[in-house]
């Protein structure tokens, strides 16, 4: 064996940081070009019935009377539907039914505030932006007006959505709320997706910078010290398009955090049910406890509607995990959603091509592991939905 070869640790890791880039790079250019457009897939009417909320036999009906957007029809009769068509649908619906309830475009009616929704944990890797990324792509297919915002300078979930920050430049919220006049309207940095009703704030490492700016401005301005109103005061410019906002945390609880929370109506925090992750999760509610308290004490108006924990990748032939999920039942009663994310290759493996399991087509995977997977998506996301809801009042 012999004694260890010396080396120069910075030179090591520079010099092993860059070949990593380059190589990945690389890969990411052969699997997806930097002129590659997401599409989205057209959805089977079974589906576009469950996310209507109508029957199947109801919306076949339509189109065999000649009514409403016109679906592909496939091999052996299947009729497809656009994302365009569901949202089509939704205003016929409205438009011909017999109630005046106007169900089906679920928009918000005056009164009903914009719902900011915050998904946060500390610990990495508990779930947030597949959580976060699954969430707004719900909501959209279920007819609301969604902007996503990516908030973690590692940008997955800008990935997931076709965004390749070191390969297309394209902006982040860095540039809505950094504090020099190189500041930017909100408007200007909110981009398309592939989703009809679903847009995005891209994120990419310079939203870091604001970690490093804000204790700067704190000593200089009073824009500093009130950095936690920062990004509230930019979605206000953009209040009147949108539903719905999900914002997907980094796993620290710095300032962009600080910001999201204090931007919030509601906070979902993921978490996966092993005795590490929770240790670490209540490290995290008491640190930030800690800090929304002094922030609200400076006058920064956290005013939070719902807060409740999302079990993520939960194995339910997994004893520990089931004691853990009966633990967490125990102690955080209400505030644990009804329904648990159950851990799914599908989900993992759409991962892998930037995808969602919404996007993806349910002949890429055995019915039964894709089944499973967004049956239990679906629950955690109508469960969500439904909270949002009531927040507006409608239940
Ligand atoms: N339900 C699930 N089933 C299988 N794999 C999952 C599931 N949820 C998340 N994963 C995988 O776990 C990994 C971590 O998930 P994710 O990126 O959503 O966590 P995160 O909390 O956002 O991480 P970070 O703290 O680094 O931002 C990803 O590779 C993702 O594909
Ligand atoms: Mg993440």
């Amino acid at each position: 064996m012999g004694a260890l070869p010396p080396f120069e640790f910075d030179e090591k890791i520079l010099g092993q940081g860059a070949e990593i880039s380059r190589r990945l790079d690389q890969l990411r250019l052969e699997n997806f070009p930097p002129d590659a457009k997401k599409t989205l897939r057209r959805f089977p009417m079974s589906e576009v019935a469950h996310y209507l909320g109508i029957s199947p036999n109801n919306l076949k009906r339509l189109h065999l009377e000649g009514k409403g957007p016109e679906p592909l029809i496939a091999a052996a009769g299947r009729r497809f539907y656009t994302a365009e068509q569901m949202m089509e649908l939704r205003h016929y619906l409205d438009k011909n039914g017999r109630s005046d309830a106007k169900k089906y475009v679920p928009f918000r009616k005056p009164g009903e505030k914009l719902q900011v929704v915050a998904v946060v944990n500390f610990k990495g890797g508990s779930g947030k932006t597949t959580t976060a990324a699954h969430l707004a792509q719900h909501l959209a297919l279920t007819g609301h007006r969604v902007l996503v915002v990516d908030l973690d300078p590692q940008a997955s979930l800008s990935a997931l959505h076709g965004f390749q920050p070191e390969l297309d430049g394209n902006p982040s919220l860095y540039d809505a709320i950094r504090y020099d006049d190189k500041r930017r309207p909100i408007s200007d940095v909110i981009l398309p997706t592939n989703f009809p009703l679903l847009e995005i704030i891209p994120a990419n490492l310079e939203l870091q910078e604001f970690e490093f700016d804000t204790p700067l401005s704190m000593q200089t301005s009073n824009e500093g010290k009130r950095f936690y109103s920062r990004l509230g005061r930019s979605l206000a410019e953009v209040d009147e398009r949108f539903d719905v906002v999900v914002i997907d945390c980094p796993p620290q609880l710095g300032f962009l955090t600080l910001t999201a929370l204090t931007a919030s109506t509601s906070v979902l925090v993921t978490v996966h049910p092993q005795m590490l992750d929770l240790m670490s999760m209540s490290q995290f509610l008491l640190m930030l406890g800690n800090f929304v308290k002094s922030i609200r004490e400076k006058g920064a108006p956290v005013k939070i509607d719902w807060l409740r924990y999302l079990i993520t990748r939960f194995e339910p032939t997994d004893v520990p995990q089931t004691r853990m999920l009966g633990f967490m039942q125990t102690v955080l009663a209400e505030e644990l959603l009804k329904n648990p994310m159950l851990k799914s290759t599908a989900i993992s493996d759409a991962g892998l091509t930037k995808q969602t399991l919404y996007e993806v087509e349910r002949k890429s995977f055995s019915r039964d592991t894709y089944d499973r997977a967004i049956e239990a998506l679906d629950a955690v996301n109508f469960e969500v939905q439904g909270l949002i809801h009531r927040a507006w009042g409608r239940m």
